[in-house]
């Protein structure tokens, strides 16, 4: 999950990483308050997750409360990269900036290691310095087990000839930067730029964070982090029903089970579909391998929800869990769903194959249901679920 600079400022300042204050809004009439409690002038900085907003004219400068108000109308709506602004941050004005620098942690994972990289050339023009001179910027592995304490994190500074004066105050924050990657189970830490400020401070303006979603069992706080307005609704109540389902904007409703079937799945509905007014599948939906009967109502829920779909593809290859017990979970699934007043009102094609696939075929062809038809080829079934979904669109 990529947070929010917001959201990353939040992260460091509960690590002691020194940064400056701001509050979020989402209208723009908000700014002038924070402006005239941050003493007159503020930084209107759009909150999207997507580089280079600065660039974009997503980070403006406010010396007054009404400017503030402006620069926030501005930048309220504003497209950036595909992303629009809904928040914006009224950021405290950062004291005369000297220098900018660039320093991130992030896994490696072709190296198997994690990676600090350092520059002193940081700010809005680093990705072109890294393109340009990559001997401007130093990448230094860390090992997971020994981390970074002070003694690494000079070495880091060393290796990015971070200048004396500052040596010291980059150290400690790359020291509390690590402690946000571990603590927090991020996958990255970035900060650009990080400022060297007139009195010689050192200020991290600018956060990039992505924490491991793997780890999030681990952090019920994650939760409160999740960009609601951005997830699709569909996913969201497939997650909470924890169901491994992905949107896509074609019309064939796939449940498969394991991840590769289902790829697979997606292929040859995509190519089906070409013969069938060019219809494609409408989403991804792994049910994994012991897939009881709520599962495959819960999956039947989601898929038969998605006004977009006109015909759904079941594909199941029976391993571990028998083709019969998938069988009867389709049946069940179609009453248990039945009974919630949501009836099936959507063709589907089901296809079975595997441990006891003769046995899974008897099972719903003795119950019959009228929206429900089996194709015993992959290829066969896709054809059809493609041809009913093009007759309905
Ligand atoms: N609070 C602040 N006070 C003064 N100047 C700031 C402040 N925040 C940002 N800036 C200036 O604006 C520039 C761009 O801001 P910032 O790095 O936050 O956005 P960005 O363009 O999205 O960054 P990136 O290029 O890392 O994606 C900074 O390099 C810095 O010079
Ligand atoms: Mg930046």
């Amino acid at each position: 999950m990529d947070l929010f600079e917001y959201q990353a400022r939040d992260l460091f300042a509960k690590h002691g990483v020194p940064v400056l204050a701001g509050e979020v809004i989402d209208t723009p009439e908000a700014a002038r308050e924070i402006t005239e409690r941050l003493g007159g002038k503020s930084v209107v900085k759009a909150q999207v997750k997507v580089g280079g907003r600065g660039k974009a004219g997503g980070v403006k400068l406010a010396a007054s409360p009404d400017e503030a108000v402006a620069r926030a109308t501005d930048i309220l709506g504003m497209d950036i990269k595909g992303h629009t602004v809904h928040k914006v941050m009224i950021a405290e004005t950062a004291p005369e900036i000297v220098e900018e620098y660039y320093v991130s942690f992030l896994l490696d994972r072709a190296n198997r290691t994690f990676l600090s990289i350092a520059s002193v050339e940081g700010g809005m023009e680093i990705e072109e310095v890294a393109a340009t001179r990559p001997e401007a910027v130093a990448k230094i592995p860390v090992d997971a087990i020994d981390g970074v304490d002070k003694a690494k994190a000079q070495e880091i500074v060393a290796a990015a000839k971070f200048p004396a004066e500052v040596a010291d105050k980059v150290a400690d924050v790359l020291v509390k930067l690590w402690e946000v990657f571990v603590e927090e189970d991020a996958l990255l830490v970035e900060v650009n730029p990080l400022a060297k400020v007139a009195s010689g401070d050192v200020i991290a303006l600018d956060g990039k964070v992505s924490l491991d979603d793997n780890a999030e069992f681990r952090h019920p706080e994650f939760e409160a982090l999740h960009d609601k307005a951005a997830a699709n609704p569909l996913e969201a109540a497939a997650k909470e029903k924890n169901l491994n389902y992905v949107k896509l904007d074609g019309e064939v409703g796939i449940i498969g089970n394991g991840a590769g079937l289902v790829m697979s799945t997606l292929d040859v509905v995509a190519y089906a579909g070409e013969k069938h007014k060019g219809v494609k599948p409408a989403n991804f939906l792994d049910i994994g391998g012991g897939a009881s009967a709520e599962v495959m109502a819960n999956g039947l829920e989601i898929i038969l929800g998605d006004p977009d779909v006109k015909s759904v593809f079941v594909n199941v290859f029976g391993g571990i869990t028998a083709c019969d017990a998938v069988a009867n979970g389709i049946v069940q699934a179609l009453e248990l769903l039945k009974s919630k007043g949501e009836e099936v009102d959507k063709p589907l094609v089901v296809r079975l194959d595997g441990n006891n696939a003769e046995l899974g075929r008897k099972i719903l062809t003795d119950a019959n249901h009228p929206l429900v038809q089996q194709v015993d080829t992959m290829d066969g079934a896709a054809d059809k679920a493609a041809e009913l979904a093009a007759a309905a669109k």
